[in-house]
């Protein structure tokens, strides 16, 4: 089952932030994905913590931080206090995974760990039983509006250890999200969707966000 639409604002007029914040919360979005980009850890640099304080003080929606930077412990602490509902830091990048964990487990965040498409879901099993939340990329991270990878094996095979030993764990997709592929992640176990430029290319968004979750 599909229980909530985090929508990646990188696809966002980003001019017009706050409006389309506002569009988004009438949409019945439950999240707001924030792509952090270093441009070392991908090939792209976006927006940081100026600007997720700023969003803080503008909606009640769930602040979802997705950290592609390189070395993600350096500013745990920072983005907790710049408002991060959940941090998702990559198991790929070169902090040390239980470290970081700790960190947020101290910053007292939901705590989350990403999978490029290369990552076997293997990778994440020690660490599942400290986490909220696993996201599997379903695109190499970096850009918007990218075609979906089916990562459908990875989903299952978390969900099968999360169910087995008795974790209560969200997986999250994120790329390439849209009315297709949407009920492929969802058969494979998923039930948090990130969708970036399909929600924002809608005609209708409160349409496009039922559709997902449906
Ligand atoms: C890609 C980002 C995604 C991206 C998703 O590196 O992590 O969150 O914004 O955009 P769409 O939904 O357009 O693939
Ligand atoms: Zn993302």
């Amino acid at each position: 089952m599909i229980n909530e639409i985090s929508a990646s604002i990188l696809s966002a007029d980003l001019l017009n932030l706050e409006s389309e914040i506002k569009k988004l919360e009438k949409s019945g979005v439950d999240m707001l994905h924030f792509d952090v980009m270093d441009g070392i850890f991908v090939n792209n640099i976006t927006f940081g913590l100026p600007v997720l304080e700023q969003m803080l003080n503008k909606t009640e929606l769930v602040l979802d931080v997705h950290l592609m930077i390189t070395d993600p412990l350096k500013y745990i602490r920072e983005f907790a206090a710049a408002g991060a509902d959940i941090i998702t830091f990559h198991i790929e990048s070169e902090s040390d995974t239980m470290e970081t964990i700790k960190e947020i487990q101290k910053a007292n965040t939901r705590i989350a760990v990403a999978l490029k498409p290369n990552t076997p879901a293997e990778s994440v099993f020690q660490y599942i039983q400290y986490l909220d939340m696993v996201l599997v990329m379903t695109v190499e991270p970096g850009f918007g509006g990218q075609s979906f990878m089916d990562m459908s094996e990875k989903i299952r095979k978390i969900r099968k250890y999360a169910d087995e030993t008795g974790c209560n764990i969200d997986i999250q997709v994120d790329g390439g999200i849209n009315a297709e592929t949407a009920p492929i992640v969802k058969n494979a176990g998923a039930n948090i969707l990130v969708s970036g430029s399909y929600l924002f290319k809608a005609e209708n968004m409160s349409d496009t966000v039922r559709k997902l979750k449906d």
